[in-house]
């Protein structure tokens, strides 16, 4: 009897579980877009309200902010808390089991915090000195029909028993406890005892992004099924992302599954997936100062990994070392398709006159549109193409190519990946070398 009590309490247990993990995270994003929405109010006063380990990690003190002084820096500190705010507020567990009226009020304050922290993006400079306010037309599209939905909600459901309140009986969320709040461990140095390059920050790229080919065919050397290739390239992938760390790289994006790699025989897709369910599930990863994200469409995916995706995404958000973004079922063309859909959308509801539309607006319709170009492009396994790989980010992408099988991979290759970088002349169609992207000489490729 007991036994089967428990047992039917569990889900809701769960969904409690869910609850509590999922609003902390929305509620941090609500306060971070009331900050930035009125940052110039706050400068203006003299306050800087920013978290603290934001403005150090992008080397801002509080005087330059004060100041209103729009630098690079205070630029990639308004990208990066834009992009940890938008990340926040996307909590889905929150509108799962709670009344259906409940549930169309969540998903409206998410869309309307959502765009005051898209707005407050698109201003740029001039978020310094006025609140990011919301079009009246963007208010109108959101509430609208979010207030006929909540009427019908309301009136189907009225005679619901009201959802339990789990929250006060249940005890608090031990933040201690929480993955998102221990302290990271430091990258483990590679078995050879060889050191990562000492490249000054601002001339190592800020975003590398890596085709790893070649898994099948180091399988086949090895006489060993294909899916035993994704597996050891799991863990050359696990070494790169320590070197990346031990480097002080801001953004790694790595190619896993491309939306035409389900032309693949449906038992190699299946291992491949388990292998990267078993790796972001290992703890490796999780206990690294890396902030987890995932580009890429749930369509067709295993519901064990997706949710093990998002989860990474949510426990690693607080982390400020290394954004790393898993393009898992990716396609770039489909992600330019989506960029035009939204503008046209926006043009049709009359938010925006296609006159205005120019890379940056495009940029930010984009579903990643804090993904900063990629500097350096890295594909490993002798192909010399890109595979529908990241084609926006790509367009002014230094390109490195070697024949290494990604199982055969490791930190090094990386750094030398890297280094090699750092002796390329950057011009972006300019005559000379374009200041702060030219050669640097101090490491040896
Ligand atoms: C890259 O290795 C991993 C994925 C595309 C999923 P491949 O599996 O493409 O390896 P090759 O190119 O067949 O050797
Ligand atoms: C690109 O590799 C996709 C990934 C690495 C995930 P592929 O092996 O699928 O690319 P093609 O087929 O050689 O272009
Ligand atoms: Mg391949």
């Amino acid at each position: 009897m007991r036994g089967g009590a428990t047992d039917r309490a569990r889900p809701d247990d769960d969904r409690v579980h869910e609850h509590l993990e999922a609003m902390p995270a929305f509620l941090d994003g609500l306060y971070l877009t009331d900050t930035l929405t009125d940052l110039a109010s706050d400068l203006g006063r003299g306050i800087l309200t920013l978290p603290e380990e934001a403005l150090a990690a992008h080397r801002l003190s509080e005087a330059d902010l004060l100041a209103c002084r729009w630098t690079p820096q205070a630029e990639a500190l308004i990208a990066d808390l834009t992009e940890r705010a938008h990340d926040w507020l996307d909590q889905p567990a929150l509108q799962r089991g709670v009344h259906p009226g409940m549930a169309v009020l969540l998903r409206t304050s998410t869309d309307l915090f959502r765009a005051r922290v898209r707005t407050a993006r698109r201003l740029g400079p001039a978020l310094l000195h006025r609140t990011a306010e919301l079009s009246p037309a963007v208010r109108f599209r959101l509430f609208a029909p979010a207030r006929v939905r909540a009427v019908r909600a309301w009136r189907r459901a009225a005679l619901a028993q009201p959802a339990a309140e789990p929250m006060a009986t249940l005890p608090e969320p031990r933040r201690e406890a929480d993955p998102a709040f221990l302290p990271p461990v430091p990258p483990r140095p590679h078995p050879s005892g060889e050191r990562a390059p000492d490249i000054p920050a601002e001339r190592l790229p800020r975003h590398v992004g890596i085709i790893m080919d070649g898994n099948g065919r180091w399988a086949a050397q090895q006489e060993l099924p294909r899916s035993e290739g994704h597996r050891v390239g799991s863990d050359a992938t696990r070494d790169v992302v320590h070197g990346a760390l031990e480097l002080g790289l801001s953004h790694l994006t790595l190619y896993a599954f491309s939306t035409e790699n389900w032309r693949r025989d449906a038992s190699e897709v299946a291992r491949l997936f388990r292998t990267m369910h078993d790796t972001l599930r290992d703890g490796d990863l999780r206990s690294l100062d890396v902030r987890l994200r995932w580009a890429g469409s749930p369509e067709g995916l295993p519901v064990d990994l997706t949710e093990a995706l998002r989860q990474s995404a949510r426990d690693s958000r607080h982390r400020t070392g290394l954004t790393l973004t898993l393009c898992v079922n990716y396609g770039g063309r489909a992600e330019l398709v989506q960029a035009a859909a939204g503008l046209a959308r926006a043009a049709v509801a009359g938010e925006l006159d296609p006159d205005h539309i120019d890379e940056r607006l495009l940029a930010a319709h984009l579903p990643h549109p804090h993904l900063p170009e990629v500097d350096l492009l890295w594909r490993t396994g002798g192909e010399h193409r890109i595979s529908n790989f990241l084609p926006w980010h790509l367009s002014y992408s230094e390109l490195h190519f070697t024949d290494t099988l990604w199982p055969d991979v490791d930190r090094r290759d990386l750094w030398r990946a890297v280094t090699a970088y750092t002796h390329r002349g950057r011009r972006h169609g300019a005559a000379r070398t374009v200041e702060g992207a030219s050669a640097w000489k101090g490491a040896a490729v």
